[in-house]
């Protein structure tokens, strides 16, 4: 949604990749936020800390209230959201646009949107990811979606809305810029290779979608979790940040390893997630062997940001021409953002080994496009 409150893709922790049901708490929550101020990731951008399903009573209180939990949550939800709020972060909660919750254990919002979104603003909430569980058969997801925005303004709180359409039913590539500010396109994301590759697949059907103010969601980050090798990790990192997708860490942040850390905090990787252009990457070159070359242009003119992705099992020479990212020939600089070391300057291209399953991410900056003659070639280029 065009509506200023997420001009870059929203970033923040959120309990479920982790924690699941049965894990999330008071004490959970509460170190969660002391440790992403003390680990640093609050400071880069990992400010929404969301509690995803499983916080709220098996049932409505006697007003129809959503309610805590009472042995998960015994202060309550404004008062765990009082303590974000004090760490400097901002406050998610979770909900669904059905009936019941995605586990079924915990009531839905259906019908129950403006009086729901009205008491999470009460408690302070920044930021709710809504999820598509329990739906009536046929509903229309663009009609259950769009009741969210409106009842968010109503509310008076400026709440940035994640529209969790797990299983990127019903093309929310139609509905989620009108809708929300980030949407999921894909079914869940696991802690597995071959789960990471297919929901960054199945993210990159339409990745015009994605502009300032409203983010394609290939779901939140699995980092740190185990399933995968660094290399993997750092992979799934760059390839998230190259299609311009929310960041939302989803590992234990209390006791993450110092490599877990460095990937989610990298700059120079944070720098082209958060590009103001925001712009999703698109597949330049498939070999149809597992070598592909992922581009998009940042804000900085003749910059792309590049991704050389080895989905093989051995590893691979992988090059990039400069016309397949839409620069022209000549030289160009290259930057390894991972290692934040200049390569140097290349003509037309440039080749690198790529480990199996690694992503070399770079930086590639051409020589300025000549203007068009006669078309807005007078017009001095406004760029800051
Ligand atoms: C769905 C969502 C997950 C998580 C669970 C909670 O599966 O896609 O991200 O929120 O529900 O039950």
């Amino acid at each position: 949604a065009n509506d200023g409150l997420a001009p870059t893709p929203p970033m923040g922790w959120n309990s479920w990749n982790k924690f699941a049901c049965n894990g999330i708490n008071e004490t959970l929550i509460k170190q969660t936020a002391d440790a992403l101020v003390s680990s640093g990731l609050a400071a880069v951008g990992y400010v929404n800390l969301t509690l995803d399903d499983c916080w709220s009573a098996a049932t409505r209180d006697s007003s129809g209230n959503l309610r805590a939990d009472p042995n998960k949550f015994p202060s309550g939800m404004k008062a765990i959201g009082d303590y974000i709020h004090s760490k400097g972060l901002k406050y998610g909660i979770y909900a669904s646009i059905g009936t019941a919750t995605c586990t079924g254990k915990t009531p839905g919002s259906m019908d129950h949107e403006n009086q729901d979104v009205a008491k999470f603003a009460s408690w302070g909430v920044d930021y709710i990811k809504a999820d598509r569980c329990n739906v009536p058969t046929g509903a229309d997801l663009a009609e259950l979606f769009g009741r969210w925005l409106p009842a968010i303004r109503a509310s008076g709180r400026p709440i940035v809305l994640s529209a969790s359409d797990n299983g990127g039913v019903q093309e929310p590539w139609s509905w989620g810029p009108y809708a929300a500010h980030q949407w999921r396109t894909t079914g869940d994301i696991r802690d597995n290779w071959a789960r990471v590759l297919s929901v960054f697949d199945g993210n990159a059907r339409f990745p015009g979608a994605t502009v300032p103010g409203g983010f394609n969601d290939p779901d939140m980050l699995e980092i740190g979790n185990g399933g995968l090798t660094d290399t993997e990790y750092r992979s799934h990192m760059g390839l998230w940040a190259l299609v311009s997708s929310p960041l939302i860490a989803g590992n234990d942040v209390r006791s993450m390893s110092s490599a877990t850390k460095a990937i989610l905090t990298h700059p120079e990787v944070l720098d082209i997630d958060q590009d103001a252009l925001a712009y999703q990457a698109i597949k330049a070159a498939d070999d149809g062997a597992g070598r592909q070359v992922w581009y998009k242009p940042t804000r900085q003119r003749g910059a792309r940001a590049v991704g050389l992705f080895n989905r093989g099992d051995s590893t691979a020479t992988i090059s990039v021409s400069w016309s397949q990212i839409g620069l022209s020939a000549g030289s160009a600089t290259v930057r390894d953002v991972w290692a934040r070391a200049d390569r140097g300057t290349f003509t037309n291209a440039y080749s690198v080994n790529v480990p199996a399953h690694g992503l070399a991410l770079l930086r590639i900056v051409g020589t300025d496009p000549p203007l068009v003659s006669g078309y807005l070639s007078d017009q001095p280029w406004a760029y800051s």
